[in-house]
């Protein structure tokens, strides 16, 4: 009675809904004859005195293989830990099951599929944030900016300095927004890891972008500083330098190029 979830009839006390209080044939004293099905003990029709004629969504895709599948094996029918009254085969069989599935449909490229896959796992583990991260990179995969960034921003509320989330907001954010909006969401990934050496790249690509060329410089520098070899980085401040007039800088690091790439 006193765990995460409890079912309602039995809160309220109505266990003769469910139970003989006297005596009867049915094991557990039930009031509704369970079935034998393949050797199985099927207590579904238990469930279905009350919940048969539920909502119409009620038959959704955790409910299509019934037939199969008895209520309890889901649902414990007096309560649990989790919510739904869901017991540990749905955590620990049917949910790593169905993560199985889609992150098989995630890997063949079938990604319309596999969003759907695992909309369903995080419908019963709602701020499971190695879940949601996969959806979001789904969606981030399908060009759907906005749903991707809510994921990302599910997962920084549960967990703000999330770096990957950071990352994924910044792509996002460039779509949505622009670059101003994507560049905040970079500083506060480099504030979380600041020896990232793409994550300064980026951000001076915005900087120069907007033309705004010291800052360019100072990212790109940083860029170099934590990967000596990060070519993109020295070209991009050969670029810049050159366009500053600054010829001596530019001489220099097209120098350091011509280095790396006889290595
Ligand atoms: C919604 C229907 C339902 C209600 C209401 C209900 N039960 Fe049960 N109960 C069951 C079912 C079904 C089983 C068989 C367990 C199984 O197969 O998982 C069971 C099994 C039991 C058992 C034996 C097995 C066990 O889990 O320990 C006891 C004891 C029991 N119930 C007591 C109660 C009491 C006391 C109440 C009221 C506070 C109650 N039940 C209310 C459906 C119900
Ligand atoms: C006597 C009627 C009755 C029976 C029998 C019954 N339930 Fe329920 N059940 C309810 C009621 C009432 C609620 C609460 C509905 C609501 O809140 O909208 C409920 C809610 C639920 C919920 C939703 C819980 C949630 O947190 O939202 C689940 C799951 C559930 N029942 C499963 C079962 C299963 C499995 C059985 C068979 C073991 C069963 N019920 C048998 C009356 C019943
Ligand atoms: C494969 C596992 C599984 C089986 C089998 C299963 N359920 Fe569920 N059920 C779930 C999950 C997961 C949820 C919560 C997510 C959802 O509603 O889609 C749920 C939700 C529910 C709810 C709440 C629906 C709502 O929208 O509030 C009820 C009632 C319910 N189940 C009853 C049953 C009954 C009765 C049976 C047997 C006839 C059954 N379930 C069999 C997994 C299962």
């Amino acid at each position: 009675m006193d765990q995460g979830s409890v079912h309602t009839p039995v809160a309220d006390g109505d266990c003769v809904d469910c139970h003989e209080p006297h005596g009867g044939n049915n094991s557990f004293l039930l009031r509704y004859p369970p079935r034998i099905v393949g050797g199985m003990r099927v207590i579904a029709a238990t469930c279905k005195a009350c919940h048969e004629a539920g909502s119409p969504d009620w038959f959704d895709e955790f409910h299509a293989n019934e037939a199969i599948l008895d209520c309890v094996v889901c649902h414990n029918a007096h309560g649990s830990s989790e919510a739904y009254q869901l017991t540990r085969y749905v955590k620990e069989v049917y949910l790593k099951a169905s993560l199985a599935e889609a992150a098989d449909l995630h890997r063949r490229g079938k990604l319309d599929a596999a969003a759907k896959a695992y909309a369903k796992s995080l419908k019963l583990f709602p701020n499971d944030v190695a879940v949601v991260m996969l959806l979001a990179k789904v969606h981030t995969a399908q060009g759907e900016w906005g749903k991707a960034r809510s994921g990302y921003e599910k997962i920084l509320s549960i967990q703000p300095g999330h770096l990957e989330a950071l990352i994924g907001s910044a792509g996002a954010a460039r779509h949505l927004e622009g670059l101003g909006a994507e560049l905040l969401f970079l500083k506060k990934a480099i504030e979380v890891k600041p020896d990232r050496a793409d994550l300064h790249f980026r951000a001076g690509e915005i900087y120069q972008e907007r033309n705004q060329l010291q800052e360019a410089i100072a990212e790109f520098s940083k860029a170099v500083r934590i990967d000596e070899d990060y070519a993109p980085a020295r070209r991009r401040l050969v670029e810049v330098y050159e366009s500053m007039g600054m010829s001596r800088d530019a001489e220099e690091e097209r120098k350091i190029l011509k280095g790396l790439s006889k290595e």
